[in-house]
C-alpha cells in the first residue's frame, strides 16, 4: 500500500545479511527468514503489526480525549517459537542486537542499557501473563523507522502479544493487546505514553482513519480521502525524538495537575474552567490546547465525512499551531517543513502539521495527488536551504492493524 517516494532508512537493496532489508522483502518475511537462520527452525508463529501517522488530536490520548490515528504499512514483524536449550533468545535483527536468558524470560525489566529493545518485549510478556512456564525465541524485524514519531515500539509490542497469544492458544482482542503494550511502556520501558499508538496499530482499518474516544476506548472508521484525491506525505525531520527523555513526561503531569485542581477530567473542562487561579500559567497554556484539540478532532471528522479538504488542511494547521505555541512540542525542523506547506496551499497542499508526540520525529503533509511530487520537492528544498540536508519522505496509506501472518 505504501509508495515509498524514497526509504527513509537506506540500506542496500542486494544485501541480505542480517541487520540489512533486501528489497520487496516484508519484515515478516524477514523475521521468518532471519529466524530460520538463527534458530535452526521454522517459528511457531509469526505476526506483523503497523505503524501509525495521527492525523490529528495530539497529546490528548492521556487525559481522555479524542485521537484520529491511521496504521501506516511499514511494519514490525516478530517470529516466535520454542527454544530447545532452556534458554530464552531475542534477537532484534534490524538493531543488530541480541540477548539470552537462562530459562523462561524473566518479569521484571532488563538494566542494561545494551538490552534496551529487550524490555519492549519482556514487559509485553509479562503483561501478557507470561509464557505458561516455556522457554522461547523470539526475532523482531521492522520496515518502520525508528524516532521518526510512527510508533515503531508500539508496533513490536502489539505484534508479540499477537504472536504469543497465537502460539500458547490463547484468546486476545485489540484492545487486550493494546493494553499489554501499554503496561509494557509504562512498567518496563519508562515511557509513560497513553493507549493511541498500540490502540491504532492493533485496530487499524485500510483505508480508514479511526476516531478513537480514549475515555471509553471506543473505535469508530472515519473514511480516508481517496488515493486519486489526496494523499498524505510523511516528512521526517530527521532529528530523533525519544519520549522518555523527560518532556513528554512534563507534559503529561502539566494536564493531570489542571485536573486534579479541576477535579476531573479535561475532556470535561471548558477554557473558562481554566481562569482558576490555583493553576499556574504555564499549566492553563497547556490545558488550552488539549481542549481545543479535542474539539478540532471532531472538526476534522467532520471535514473528512463531507469531503471537505481545504477545511481538514486548515484545521491541521491551527493544531501545529497550538503545538507549537501552545504546547511547546514542536521544533523549528518541523515548523519549517509546516511552514513551507502552508506557503504551498495554492499550490495542492491543503494543509500539514507535526504528528506524533514531538521533539522530533515526522510532519505530514496532505497533499492533492497530483501535487505530490511539486509538493515534495518545494518542502525538501526549502528544508536543505535551511539545515544543510534534505530530508526523507514517503506517502503513506491507511492499512490494516496486526495480524498473524501464514
Ligand atoms: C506519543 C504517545 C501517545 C500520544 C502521542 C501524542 O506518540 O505514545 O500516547 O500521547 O505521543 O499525541
Amino acid at each position: 500500500m505504501i509508495k515509498p517516494i524514497k526509504t527513509i532508512q537506506p540500506n542496500d537493496p542486494n544485501e541480505s545479511n542480517e541487520g540489512t532489508k533486501p528489497k520487496g522483502i516484508s519484515a515478516a518475511d524477514r523475521a521468518a527468514r532471519a529466524f530460520r537462520k538463527r534458530f535452526g527452525m521454522e517459528p511457531a508463529q509469526v505476526a506483523s503489526a503497523p505503524g501509525r501517522v495521527n492525523l490529528i488530536g495530539e497529546h490528548v490520548d492521556y487525559t481522555e480525549g479524542i485521537v484520529l490515528p491511521f496504521a501506516i504499512d511499514p511494519r514490525a514483524a516478530i517470529a516466535i517459537g520454542p527454544s530447545t536449550d532452556h534458554q530464552s533468545t531475542f534477537v532484534a535483527e534490524d538493531l543488530a542486537a541480541s540477548v539470552t536468558y537462562p530459562g523462561p524470560p524473566s518479569v521484571v525489566p532488563d538494566p542494561s542499557p545494551a538490552h534496551r529493545f529487550a524490555n519492549h518485549l519482556l514487559g509485553v510478556l509479562h503483561a501478557a501473563g507470561g509464557t505458561d512456564g516455556r522457554t522461547l525465541n523470539i526475532l523482531v524485524a521492522s520496515d518502520i523507522p525508528i524516532g521518526a514519531g510512527l510508533s515503531s515500539s508500539a508496533a513490536v509490542e502489539v505484534a508479540l502479544g499477537a504472536a504469543l497469544a497465537a502460539w500458547l492458544d490463547r484468546p486476545t482482542n485489540p484492545h487486550a493487546l493494546a493494553r499489554q503494550a501499554q503496561i509494557a511502556e509504562h512498567d518496563f520501558v519508562g515511557t509513560p505514553c497513553g493507549i493511541m499508538d498500540m490502540l491504532i496499530s492493533a485496530a487499524g482499518i485500510a483505508g480508514h482513519a479511526i476516531r478513537i474516544d480514549c475515555r471509553d476506548l471506543q473505535l469508530t472508521p472515519v473514511a480516508m480521502p481517496r488515493p486519486e484525491e489526496a494523499e498524505v506525505l510523511i516528512v521526517d525531520s530527521g532529528v530523533t525524538h525519544r519520549l522518555s527523555d523527560g518532556g513528554y513526561a512534563d507534559r503529561r503531569a502539566s494536564c493531570e495537575r489542571v485536573q486534579t485542581i479541576l477535579a476531573g477530567s479535561l475532556r470535561d473542562a471548558s477554557l473558562e474552567s481554566l481562569c482558576d487561579s490555583r493553576i499556574s500559567d504555564r499549566d492553563r497554556t497547556r490545558a488550552t490546547h488539549v481542549i481545543e484539540e479535542n474539539a478540532r478532532v471532531n472538526a476534522a471528522v467532520a471535514a473528512l465525512e463531507t469531503g471537505d479538504l481545504s477545511l481538514l488542511g486548515e484545521i491541521l494547521l491551527d493544531g501545529h499551531r497550538s503545538l507549537r505555541q501552545l504546547f511547546e512540542v514542536s521544533i523549528p525542523e518541523l515548523d519549517c517543513i509546516v511552514d513551507t506547506a502552508a506557503e504551498l496551499r495554492g499550490d495542492g497542499c491543503f494543509g500539514a502539521r507535526m504528528t506524533g508526540g514531538g521533539f522530533g520525529g515526522s510532519a505530514l503533509l496532505l497533499v492533492a495527488t497530483t501535487a505530490v511530487e511539486s509538493v515534495r520537492k518545494t518542502v525538501e528544498q526549502r528544508f536543505a536551504s535551511t539545515y544543510g540536508r534534505t530530508p526523507t519522505s514517503m506517502t503513506v496509506r491507511a492499512c490494516q492493524g496486526v495480524r498473524i501472518e501464514s
